[in-house]
């Protein structure tokens, strides 16, 4: 290998002129770490291993934001990934400590899995993390539900995840990288349990919410505390950071150093930065000109007999943060006002179930079977309706081939912290075809300002959007979509992670 672009004076690596690749990364990781461990924490996990038809053993990449950004991320840099082992064969493939190589297929880097009964993950998961602080922090109007035992346990799985990490690092020095809203508290744990060895960063993936709504959080103190105690925190957006600073202002004695955009508390520091997360576009965009992608997409087109339509698609968790619904509603608005897309135009929605257990979410399956049901009886003709709803699980292959065949992907959140779904909509139309219908409140709204954007609020707005996205000059598409490329290039996910490990290495350990 080369020497490296970053590799100059100084410990601060600064690589922003050059374009960040898996291969820079990966350097930056090998010749900056040198003996200290490299630790990613993450509720998710990014493998899954069950039991398929008998007692064979298959296994899954996880869905969801941080799987899609770190897979790649930890494939480059080959470090340990702490996350919750939920699939039903998990035990069956790991060590005795939990710990297995993934991905299954391309073993490159290790996964311990910490392992929940069914209290926890209740009270933790779907109690803590998805009945408070999820709401908490998306604007889409679902009252967060407090229950002090949730706290009690997501406390006591926060301490969970800190002491299968320490015991990973087994006396070495340490960085660790703490993923989302499910694990506020364990920085503050790590630290109690090794106070000279561990150095952290927190990247929250979902917005943070203004002071009049977190204000109602009866444990709001606790929380800020806990990511206080990170040596960086970092939000998608600036927004998001001066929401954080906003809330610590008023309910925190600290001092808020807003030129070095940093909180002292305690006299610890902990800098507030805004990065971006993306996906990797590289990668996508030699997938998606794969023969394989290719197949798939003929695959697609014969499955759900798509052949002379002109195709809209979306995909989703089946989250009511992402506007599912009102999309459905905006393309029964789309037909009204316009007839003559009839037979023409057919609307494709892959929906992916999570937090079943939770009624917001089981509310949302139904008032969504509903819907349909509905449009489709409201504007079908023999042979045609123009909306297909699929719940199954797609794989990164399969789902490159979904945005290669439609005319528009259409992103709709309420609110989103960024969505990369949008992100690698754009990546995979390596034709310059297609359009991104997206929504003004997502992350990704701010960078991809060639998109057509939309209030998925006001079905009017919403679906005369989608009428343009179709009908927009192929010109005009085109030279839309390359500037949106252009941007997703540059700022990729290897900058992502490059910028944040970056400042990583620059925090000296305690003495
Ligand atoms: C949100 C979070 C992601 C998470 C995803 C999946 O998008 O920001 O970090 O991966 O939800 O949620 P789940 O509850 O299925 O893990």
């Amino acid at each position: 290998m080369g020497p490296s672009p970053f590799l100059k004076e100084g410990t601060a690596p600064c690589i922003y002129k050059t374009m960040w690749t898996k291969k820079n990364l990966q350097a930056l990781t090998q010749e900056k770490m040198g003996d200290y461990r490299f630790v990613v924490a993450s509720n998710r996990q990014p493998y899954v291993h069950s039991f398929s038809r008998g007692k064979k053993i298959g296994w899954q990449r996880g869905v969801g934001g941080v799987i899609s950004a770190l897979d790649p991320v930890m494939q480059a840099c080959q470090g340990l990934w702490v996350a919750y082992g939920n699939g039903d064969a998990d035990q069956k493939v790991t060590s005795k400590d939990g710990k297995v190589k993934v991905p299954p297929d391309k073993p490159s880097y290790l996964l311990k899995r910490v392992w929940l009964n069914k209290e926890e993950e209740m009270g933790y998961y779907y109690g803590y993390s998805n009945e408070v602080l999820w709401p908490l922090c998306h604007m889409a109007f679902k009252r967060p539900v407090f229950r002090q035992e949730d706290w009690e346990y997501y406390k006591r799985v926060n301490e969970k995840f800190a002491k299968a990490i320490v015991e990973e690092i087994n006396g070495k020095k340490a960085f660790v990288w703490i993923q989302d809203y499910h694990l506020c508290l364990l920085a503050k744990y790590l630290k109690q349990l090794a106070p000279y060895q561990i150095i952290t960063a927190h990247f929250w993936h979902i917005p943070w919410p203004s002071y009049e709504v977190f204000r109602i959080c009866p444990q709001k103190k606790e929380i800020l505390e806990g990511l206080l105690c990170n040596d960086l925190l970092g939000f998608h957006t600036r927004y998001h950071c001066n929401n954080f600073l906003d809330v610590i202002d008023r309910e925190l004695e600290s001092k808020i150093d807003r030129e070095r955009e940093s909180v002292v508390k305690n006299e610890h520091e902990t800098l507030i930065r805004s990065y971006p997360i993306s996906v990797d576009y590289q990668g996508i965009q030699t997938m998606s000109e794969s023969s394989e992608v290719k197949a798939f997409q003929d695959a697609l087109v014969e499955e759900f007999q798509l052949s002379g339509l002109r195709v809209l698609v979306g995909l989703d968790r089946i989250d009511y943060t992402k506007g599912i619904p009102e999309r459905l509603l905006a393309i029964d608005r789309l037909l009204e006002k316009h007839p003559e897309l009839r037979e023409q135009v057919v609307f494709l929605q892959i929906g992916v179930v999570t937090r079943l257990h939770l009624t917001p979410y089981k509310d949302l399956n139904d008032e969504i079977n509903a819907l349909v049901e509905q449009i489709n009886w409201k504007h079908s003709t023999p042979g045609w309706k123009p909306i297909i709803f699929v719940r199954r699980h797609f794989s990164l292959i399969e789902l490159l081939a979904l945005y290669r065949i439609s005319e528009a992907g259409i992103v709709s959140s309420l609110h989103d912290g960024m969505n990369l779904v949008a992100k690698e909509y754009v990546a995979s139309r390596t034709d310059g075809k297609g359009m991104l219908v997206l929504s003004q409140f997502t992350g990704a709204a701010r960078e991809l300002t060639d998109a057509v954007l939309i209030n998925p609020f006001d079905k009017e707005q919403f679906s005369d959007g989608l009428y343009m996205a179709l009908s927009l000059a192929e010109e005009e598409r085109n030279k839309r979509m390359t500037k949106m490329r252009e941007i997703l290039q540059n700022n990729n996910i290897y900058r992502w992670a490059g910028k944040i490990i970056s400042e990583l290495l620059k925090f000296e350990f305690a003495e």
